[in-house]
């Protein structure tokens, strides 16, 4: 999907285009979310998320968001960014625009979390959460890193490394000098 958008800028949603180690720059070093996140991190996440890249007339990658979604019933926006080059031009506005448009997750629900006061979200759409007591969070420890889990790929966040873990309750008699 390519959307055209103000002065030949324009928004694709072809992952093969994102230049990783660009949103990898702009998010773990210019974002207040998500600094210091890995690289794997970064690129484990677009992998698995639906990704809109924006560009220059040219083909250069200028802005970047991501949908963490199953396309069915639920849609997180997270990592918008604009180039600091390219803001002030509108392409925030049309960048988010597409995002939330974008024909996979137009009609379900939609979340995000921005700094209080953004007025680009509001202005489509978005509002306070009608429940917000329903919902909760579960926090885990990483590099600076609060939307993706940061333990590395292959091992399970909900197992406690053996030499972390708290000692155990030792059975009776057990351990005990003779
Ligand atoms: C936020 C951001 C994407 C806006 O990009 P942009 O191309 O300058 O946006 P636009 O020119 O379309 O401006 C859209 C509106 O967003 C407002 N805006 C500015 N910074 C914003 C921010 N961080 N979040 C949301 N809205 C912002 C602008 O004031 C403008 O509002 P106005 O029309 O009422 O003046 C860009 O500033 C950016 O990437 N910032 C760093 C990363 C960031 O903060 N991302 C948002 C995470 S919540």
């Amino acid at each position: 999907m390519r959307i055209n958008g103000p002065h030949g800028y324009w928004v694709s949603d072809d992952r093969s285009l994102i230049d990783v180690r660009l949103v990898h720059q702009w998010i773990s070093g210019e974002s207040y979310w998500a600094a210091g996140r890995p690289y794997e991190v970064m690129a484990r996440a677009i992998e698995h998320s639906l990704v809109l890249g924006l560009y220059t007339a040219a083909g250069a990658q200028a802005g970047f968001a991501r949908l963490v979604t199953d396309r069915s019933t639920f849609a997180w926006l997270c990592d918008v960014f604009v180039d600091a080059a390219h803001r002030g031009n509108g392409l925030g506005m049309f960048l988010v625009a597409a995002a939330t448009d974008h024909p996979d997750v137009a009609g379900i629900r939609q979340v995000l979390s921005a700094e209080p006061g953004r007025s680009i979200y509001r202005r489509l759409g978005f509002g306070e959460f009608a429940s917000p007591q329903r919902w909760m969070e579960r926090t885990r420890p990483g590099p600076a890193n609060s939307e993706v889990s940061s333990a590395p790929p292959g091992i399970a966040p909900w197992i406690t490394p053996p030499e972390i873990a708290s000692p155990s309750p030792q059975a009776p008699g057990a351990g005990r000098e003779g």
